[in-house]
């Protein structure tokens, strides 16, 4: 019997591009809020003995994570025989160390609640940072896709003068595959975070790079001030208004229009989570990482 696929609110579209690359059947679920804000479901496709497959973003993961468990939790009790999730953007990984007395380390209490409640999980990129894999917190198997070839793909077809900055030296490796896979050069800039929303970006000289199109990569554009500090500085500098090419845009608050605000010539997303500045389809990406769970 096909896996079955849940959009959960919000999802639809990406769940779309999962069925029509995996084959899975797609299933309907009933969402919606009560007045006081509680969350109602209903599976109206029968789950029973099936591979489930959940589909839901986990921007906005405080609102978004409740419902994705009673959905898994109501998935089991109706006796499904395996529960997926695919979060094309996994949230809480970047608290990942007690860095003030005290401090909770969200992504390993994240981990181990989804860890609990589902078999599996696909995502994108994940902000593994001090981490070396998602094993070290996840108790179930995470199969991880990699954004970096589509967006060199962008840049080869969108920007062939393009000069591929990272944000940090975090990026370097990340930059420097995603530029090589373009063909065209890379820089890293250097990166000290002093607040939520304050960062303070070094440059290198870029001399040699006259005449280029800077194109600024991140994994993640959250507040948008890592990209905006880059921005006003290469506009300083006299270079090209720049693209801003972003994996998960979260654009919290005000981002987008900063980055607008500070010069950007065009920001593009992928579609991890939906916005407007989604340019680049990862569906049949994340489809090819989901084919291995549904043998
Ligand atoms: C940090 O290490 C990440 O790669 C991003 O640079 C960061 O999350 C961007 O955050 P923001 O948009 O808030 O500056």
């Amino acid at each position: 019997m096909n896996a079955v696929l849940f959009a959960m609110p919000g999802n639809e579209e990406f769940a779309r591009g999962l069925v029509r690359s995996t084959g899975a059947d797609s299933g309907l679920i009933a969402f919606r809020r009560f007045p006081d804000g509680e969350s109602y479901l209903r599976f109206d496709t029968a789950v029973e003995g099936r591979s489930i497959i959940l589909v839901s973003t986990l921007n906005a993961p405080d609102e978004k994570t409740l419902p994705l468990l009673f959905a898994a939790q109501a998935a089991r009790e109706l006796g499904a025989a395996r529960v997926g999730l695919v979060a094309p953007y996994l949230a809480y990984m970047r608290q990942d160390k007690r860095f003030q007395p005290g401090e909770a380390i969200t992504s390993q209490s994240y981990a181990k609640i989804l860890s609990t409640a589902l078999d599996w999980i696909v995502t994108v990129d994940p902000h593994l940072h001090r981490r070396a894999s998602m094993a070290e917190i996840y108790s179930i198997p995470v199969a991880v896709c990699h954004a970096a070839p589509k967006l060199a793909d962008w840049i080869k077809e969108n920007i062939p003068n393009a000069l591929v900055i990272g944000p940090d030296a975090e990026s370097e490796q990340w930059a420097a595959a995603i530029a090589s896979s373009a063909n065209v050069p890379h820089i890293v800039l250097s990166k000290t975070r002093l607040g939520d929303r304050n960062v303070k970006i070094d440059f290198p000289s870029l001399e040699r790079w006259r005449g280029k199109i800077p194109v600024l990569v991140d994994d993640i554009i959250s507040s948008g001030r890592t990209m905006e500090a880059a921005i006003k500085q290469l506009r300083e500098l006299d270079f090209a208004p720049p693209l801003c090419l972003g994996v998960h845009g979260l654009f919290a608050e005000d981002a987008y229009e900063r980055l607008i605000v500070a010069g950007a010539a065009r920001i593009v997303s992928t579609n991890t989570i939906s916005h407007h500045s989604n340019g680049i389809d990862l569906s049949n990406v994340v489809a090819e990482a989901i084919e291995p769970f549904l043998r």
